[in-house]
């Protein structure tokens, strides 16, 4: 263990193309730059907290502060894992999964962006797989869920393309006006099913270990 005082920082999950691990405080001043350079059109809002379209320096400001408290408020009990995103070292992007009272409910829910050079490549399912195989076979989770709002069609598409089966509409207002929502869910017995019938990257992850009980594993 290279990190024993935050092994998270010792996590990394790998694919052919992608690396997906914990932000160093450089690496969060370098994504913080690929979300300013864009992740959605200027009509669009695709999270539930807008805030991506924040005026600078309040979105530089609220860009480390997520990060910041994400660890700052760790329980094994109530966690963010903000991962983000390498391709070639160079970061793309964020897949995060998040966790409330996880050793009773093993449920995780997920939350992601690219940005826009990186998008409609393939990376963002392939991200979702890395995160799937994480909280499935890593964490011996049970379900993971999922929502987008129901005109953003990429994140629908990722869903859809990984195999989560529909699990109802809600509705959110992230700038006063109320729209809906898809919400989607991923079994384990469905995660078995889609990983044998579909050609999914294959997923390798390291460091997990020393992890596990900061996740509420074990
Ligand atoms: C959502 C997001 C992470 C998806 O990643 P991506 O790399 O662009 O998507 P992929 O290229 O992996 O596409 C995955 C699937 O969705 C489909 N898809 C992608 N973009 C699409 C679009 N605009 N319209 C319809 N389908 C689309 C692809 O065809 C693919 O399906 P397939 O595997 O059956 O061919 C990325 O587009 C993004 O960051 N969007 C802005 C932020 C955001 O919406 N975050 C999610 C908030 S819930």
């Amino acid at each position: 263990m290279t990190h024993p005082l935050w092994p998270l920082y010792d996590l990394r999950v790998r694919t052919a193309r992608l690396e997906l691990h914990l932000p160093t405080e450089g690496e969060i001043a370098a994504l913080a730059a690929v979300a300013r350079g864009g992740i959605h059109g200027e009509h669009e809002m695709p999270f539930a907290v807008p805030w991506s379209t924040l005026p600078s320096p309040d979105f530089e400001w609220g860009f480390v502060r997520h990060h910041w408290r994400a660890r700052g408020s760790w329980e094994p009990s109530d966690w963010v894992l903000e991962l983000g995103v390498f391709v070639d070292g160079e970061p793309v992007g964020m897949q995060a999964l998040f966790a409330k009272s996880f050793s009773r409910l093993r449920t995780v829910r997920s939350g992601s962006w690219l940005g826009r050079d990186s998008q409609g490549l393939g990376i963002g399912r392939e991200m979702r797989i890395a995160m799937l195989t994480l909280a499935f076979d890593g964490l011996g989770a049970d379900v993971a869920e999922t929502e987008a709002f129901a005109d953003n069609a990429a994140s629908i598409g990722v869903s859809r393309s990984v195999g989560y089966d529909d699990n109802g509409i809600g509705r959110l207002a992230p700038e006063g006006e109320p729209r809906d929502m898809i919400r989607f869910r991923m079994t384990r017995q469905r995660w078995q099913e889609v990983r044998a019938e579909r050609a999914f990257p294959e997923v390798v992850i390291d460091g997990l270990d020393g992890c596990l009980p900061l996740l509420g594993v074990g």
